[in-house]
């Protein structure tokens, strides 16, 4: 074990001797667990979830992104940052939490998954426990977890949206990316009925075009499926994003007066002050014992 990892074993060490008088149990502290998903590729999840993460840690919060869009590591070529390790060397070499996480900026820390997900199915008891045990560890250190999905609805990318403690689905004004965000709520209906998704609306041409998708979407949403969404905010079409992604630096860090990243510190603002469900998270154990269940390992 490194001296970081020691180091910070003490610190969550020491946070749970807290104040709490003995017999007053204190609630223990959980990360607000957060998928960033679409029905539709393509329509800039991996950029929101980077740039969200740098919007909030400037709001002072403990930001840490899973990359669970397996194969394709999109989270480090967006940060221009080469990760050493990936959620494998998690599960395969014993390796703490603390080790495998890469420094992004604004001390946000990202994993990024390889190909975990067969891997996970074949552990034995130990290790997984063992893995559970040390994504656990990410609730007292973060505040919020993002996690960056692939695009659909294949099996892996549902567990991740229902084991998750709320849902950001984004969703571009282009009508099949519309269509298939609709699909995702309703596959999403089907199983949680209380589950929180925020809409997002990326590339609008203007702030009423993305208004007027959102509204379209929470209506329907309401009307045929009975459920609520929450309406997070949108970003324009912005061509400082491209270069962003060209220049792999996050717009928000590098460009802070773009209009994408006005757009985005709006969200952030909104994602905050709006925390419905937050009474009762699930947290990073919560979400990755859903997870690991619904895969059925
Ligand atoms: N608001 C925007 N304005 C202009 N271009 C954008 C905007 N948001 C994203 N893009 C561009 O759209 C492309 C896709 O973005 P991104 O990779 O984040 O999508 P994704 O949903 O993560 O894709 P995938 O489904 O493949 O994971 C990128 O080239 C990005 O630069
Ligand atoms: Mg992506």
């Amino acid at each position: 074990m490194n001296d970081q990892a020691e180091m910070l074993r003490r610190i969550v060490g020491n946070m749970n001797n807290g104040l709490a008088a003995p017999d007053v149990p204190k609630p223990e502290k959980r990360a607000r667990v957060i998928t960033v998903t679409s029905g539709k590729g393509g329509v800039g999840k991996t950029s929101v979830t980077v740039n969200l993460a740098i919007a909030l840690s400037r709001l002072g919060l403990r930001i840490a992104i899973l990359d669970v869009d397996f194969g394709l590591a999109n989270i480090d070529l967006l940060f221009g940052i080469n990760p050493k390790y990936t959620i494998l060397d998690l599960i395969r070499d014993e390796k703490s939490i603390f080790e495998v996480l890469t420094d992004g900026p604004n001390n946000i820390k990202f994993l990024s998954g390889g190909s975990g997900v067969e891997e996970l199915m074949r552990l034995d008891r130990k290790k997984l426990r063992m893995f559970i045990n040390n994504i656990a560890l990410l609730d007292k250190l973060y505040d919020i977890i993002l996690i960056d999905t692939g695009a659909g609805l294949s099996r892996n990318v549902m567990s991740f949206i229902m084991a998750a403690d709320e849902i950001i689905l984004v969703t571009t004004p282009e009508p099949t990316a519309i269509t298939d965000a609709y699909a995702l709520v309703k596959m999403v209906s089907r199983r949680d009925r209380k589950k929180i998704i925020r809409v997002l609306v990326n590339k609008a041409e203007t702030a009423r075009e993305a208004e007027e998708i959102a509204n379209k979407l929470i209506v329907v949403s309401e009307k045929f499926l009975s459920l609520k969404l929450y309406k997070l905010g949108y970003i324009l079409y912005d061509d400082n994003i491209v270069k962003s992604v060209k220049l792999q630096k996050p717009y928000c860090l590098n460009n802070p007066k773009s209009q994408a990243a006005r757009n985005m510190f709006a969200l952030a603002d909104v994602l905050l002050d709006n925390s419905q469900g937050s009474e009762d998270l699930l947290g990073a154990r919560g979400f990755i014992q859903r997870v690991l269940s619904f895969f059925g390992a």
